[in-house]
């Protein structure tokens, strides 16, 4: 059902009212893992798996919201919204209202319905294809326009702030501002950035491990823990270094010995990871694929390694994929420890990689994955 149409019938059919109709994009994250929040440099895409909304006035003050993928209907005052989550899918959109309602915006009553394609907990970012598209479609609806990085921010804030996760700005930014055929390398600091094209034969194949990842809680927030806590030890000596960004390798070599192991593996990783996305860019721009294919490599091997991000699972889906025909570059991609693995590959030969590394996963774990071939797209917008 990724067809517009089909949410716009049903949005009638439920609620009597002709809607406006808004899609934003998932992700994948092609290099810069766990360095958004630590003010660095990422480089992902959107890709063709996105939530849909259908919006339309209501004159009765209620705010009543439909998800299809749960066939289930929540209803609301627009004078009286939740201010607190309840770990409900109605979270998401619910904690953007909250935030453009601190902004100072007065909530209308509206009828919403939501539909979604990007596979949930697997690292694609399906909350942020949410929030961001009822962002645009709330926003629409009140004449208020914010421009994309802004309304990036405002969904990582409800993220953040109203649902309880400690996530980055990578994937509300991607989501509201990606562009087709595009990779975009996002500097965290000041939200600058580049547009890098991926060349027509190269293949976005995206490779599902099928083991759930969540990002609020756990593993995802020790992680983001310990690589402040290594920030702050260098901070003590150069003060001026207020986020990893602002550490180099010889920071480490200097001070490392002062940090719990853990702490200066995960500050390794960041460090490092920041001047690979750096060159990943250049060398994409270059189309100098080789040199991209190697610095995906390093970046799972820290991960994996330093970081101790990933599972059994994806560093076997991308040790499996090395020696396949086409492939240029794979490593697990998102939060971690789980989710999915990007290998980009020729275009060419994607269809038989894709085959043959589903047999030999489904093989050696006894998981049967899923395996999407994607091409990068546009960020969210208005369907007309
Ligand atoms: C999740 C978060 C992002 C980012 C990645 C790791 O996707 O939502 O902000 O931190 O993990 O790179």
């Amino acid at each position: 059902m990724h067809d517009p149409k089909v949410l716009r019938t049903r949005h009638l059919a439920r609620f009597q009212a002709e809607p406006a109709l808004f899609v934003a994009p998932g992700r994948v994250n092609l290099i810069g893992e766990h360095t958004d929040y630590a003010e660095g440099f990422v480089m992902p895409a959107a890709i063709d798996f996105a939530t849909l909304a259908a919006i339309s006035p209501r004159t009765d003050g209620k705010v009543v919201i439909y998800a299809e993928n749960y066939s289930e209907e929540r209803t609301f005052d627009a004078a009286a919204l939740p201010a607190k989550a309840s770990k409900h899918w109605s979270d998401y959109p619910l904690g953007v209202l909250a935030i453009l309602a601190g902004e100072g915006n007065k909530i209308p009553g509206f009828s919403l319905s939501l539909w979604g394609d990007v596979p949930l907990g697997s690292g694609l970012s399906s909350s942020a294809a949410l929030e961001v598209t009822t962002a645009l479609a709330v926003t629409s609806l009140m004449g208020v326009h914010y421009p994309g990085p802004v309304l990036a921010r405002l969904c990582q804030r409800s993220e953040n702030e109203f649902v309880g996760s400690s996530c980055g700005i990578m994937d509300q930014f991607i989501s509201a501002n990606g562009a087709e055929d595009h990779a975009l390398l996002l500097d965290c600091r000041d939200l600058s950035f580049k547009l890098a094209p991926i060349p027509a034969n190269v293949a976005l194949v995206i490779a599902n491990t099928m083991v759930q990842h969540a990002v609020t809680g756990g593993e995802y927030t020790s992680r983001r823990a310990e690589v402040e806590e290594a920030c702050a030890v260098i901070a003590r000596h150069r003060p001026e270094v207020r986020f990893l960004r602002d550490a180099t390798p010889a920071d480490l070599e200097k001070w490392g010995s002062e940090m719990t192991p853990n702490a200066l593996k995960r500050a390794r990783h960041v460090i490092t990871e920041n001047l690979r996305t750096v060159a990943a860019a250049d060398a994409l721009i270059r189309h100098d694929l080789v040199e991209l294919g190697r610095l995906m490599a390093e970046a799972h091997k820290s991960y994996s390694h330093d970081f101790e991000g990933s599972c059994v699972e994806a560093d076997a889906m991308v040790e499996l994929a090395q020696d396949l025909p086409g492939l240029i570059g794979a490593r697990l991609t998102g939060g971690g420890f789980g989710g999915c693995t990007i290998n980009l590959v020729e275009r060419s030969q994607a269809p038989a990689f894709a085959e043959a590394l589903g047999a030999r996963y489904a093989a050696k774990t006894g998981i049967k994955p899923q395996i999407h071939i994607c091409h990068a797209s546009g960020g969210a917008h208005r369907i007309e």
